[in-house]
């Protein structure tokens, strides 16, 4: 069986390298330079890798339009969530069609790449919000940062000059060629890819192991992009993924791999995307438990699932499993959901966000049945260590 397609049928490939680098880098020098921040940096490496395949570029006016009312490219291709561009609008006023314009890092002056100038637009972000987050509440933290940016938006396709270097952890850091390659030569025919921007607890960890009973390996793929502050920070997490595999995970089964994306909060609309992405990294299955992506009470505890419903198989191209919110049950002595335990909720083990971190906060492990104990242990050190430069 050969390797499953990428999405929209090509893995995108907008990395330039060598002389044509060298040569490019020069002549960016005397383009004109739009300043972007690390969110749009992660974006621009995410499209010249292929993780966000088909996409070429930002979205141009017609395809942004027809993401945000339909999830879908103009040409029909599933697409849920508008990977755009802002730009001041004064300055965007100067851009002419066609015209080539350096992207330069905001915080360390790097030209990250160059775009081509397809199209200039406004975006309402009113509009964007509800029908992207369901919600224009500037609570929600995707919301927030969305009107947070200028509403005009420049579209064109991208080249990638400068790839930023990973502070931390670089050995997790694989392009979709590479996770391709990897799951190829391992032999792999079904991988099932996992989402996530916290530490793996017990519920993930059975979720992500009743998949793997169907599947031929797991990749872990946490996202490791922005998140919002009270989120556990990247590189404890990564500790903790790395003692949980060590100890609980068969090593030629599991495969972990950092998913470099700012995280949207979108919910529903988000899981599609992470689905798509995940297929360009080489997954033929994808993890949707409950309330995926989801942030405080805006979506429904299963609406990440039922929006699957408005597309086919085909033009999905992976298969989402979808699982119920798990528990240690302490009369079936095992983890569970309402579709395994006949027991009542006074029987089932469930600890809020917010519980589990103040217990953390205070060097207390959380159950075993919630946390395994060496994962709660690089938590607890993380979040003293928090504690100590905050
Ligand atoms: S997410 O924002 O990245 O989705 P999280 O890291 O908590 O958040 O979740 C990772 C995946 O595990 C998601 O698919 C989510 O739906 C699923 N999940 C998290 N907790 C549970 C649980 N208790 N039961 C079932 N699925 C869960």
């Amino acid at each position: 069986m050969a390797a499953i397609l990428p999405h929209g049928g090509t893995l995108v490939n907008r990395i330039v390298t060598g002389a044509e680098r060298e040569e490019q880098l020069k002549q960016a020098k005397e383009l004109r330079q739009l300043p972007i921040t690390n969110w749009t940096i992660s974006d621009l490496d995410l499209i010249g890798v292929g993780a966000f395949s088909p996409l070429t570029g930002f979205l141009n006016e017609e395809d942004y339009q027809s993401v945000v009312h339909n999830m879908r490219l103009v040409n029909g291709t599933v697409w849920s969530i508008p990977i755009t561009l802002d730009v001041n609008p004064e300055y965007a006023a100067s851009f002419e069609i066609g015209e080539v314009i350096a992207l330069v890092g905001q915080e360390d002056s790097v030209i990250y790449g160059t775009l081509t100038v397809e199209s200039v637009y406004k975006a309402d972000h009113e509009v964007e919000a509800v029908k992207v987050y369901k919600t224009n509440d500037k609570e929600h933290p995707g919301v927030k940062k969305l009107f947070e940016r200028h509403t005009t938006y420049v579209g064109g396709s991208i080249q990638v000059l400068n790839r930023k270097q990973p502070a931390k952890f670089e050995e997790f850091y694989y392009d979709p060629a590479e996770t391709r390659e990897q799951f190829e030569a391992k032999g792999w025919k079904t991988v099932v890819g996992f989402q996530t921007r916290n530490p793996v607890h017990r519920a993930h960890e059975y979720i992500q192991k009743s998949a793997m009973e169907i599947v031929d390996a797991l990749f872990l793929n946490p996202l490791v992009g922005e998140t919002k502050s009270d989120d556990v920070p990247a590189d404890v997490r990564m500790k903790s993924y790395l003692v949980l595999l060590e100890n609980y995970y068969p090593a030629n089964r599991t495969f972990l791999g950092v998913f470099p994306a700012a995280m949207r909060y979108a919910g529903p609309r988000e899981a599609i995307f992470h689905a798509m992405v995940r297929k360009n990294y080489g997954c033929t299955h994808f993890i949707v438990g409950r309330d995926h992506a989801g942030v405080g009470d805006y979506y429904g505890t299963y609406e990440a699932q039922e929006i699957f419903t408005n597309f086919t198989a085909e033009e999905l191209g992976i298969t989402p499993l979808f699982f119920e919110h798990s528990f240690f049950c302490t009369k079936c002595g095992n983890m569970a959901s309402s579709k395994t335990c006949p027991h009542g909720k006074e029987d089932h083990l469930t600890l809020s966000g917010t519980k589990v971190r103040g217990l953390l906060r205070e060097g207390q492990c959380p159950p075993p049945e919630f946390t395994r104990p060496e994962v709660a242990e690089v938590l607890i050190e993380g979040m003293t260590e928090q504690q100590v430069t905050t």
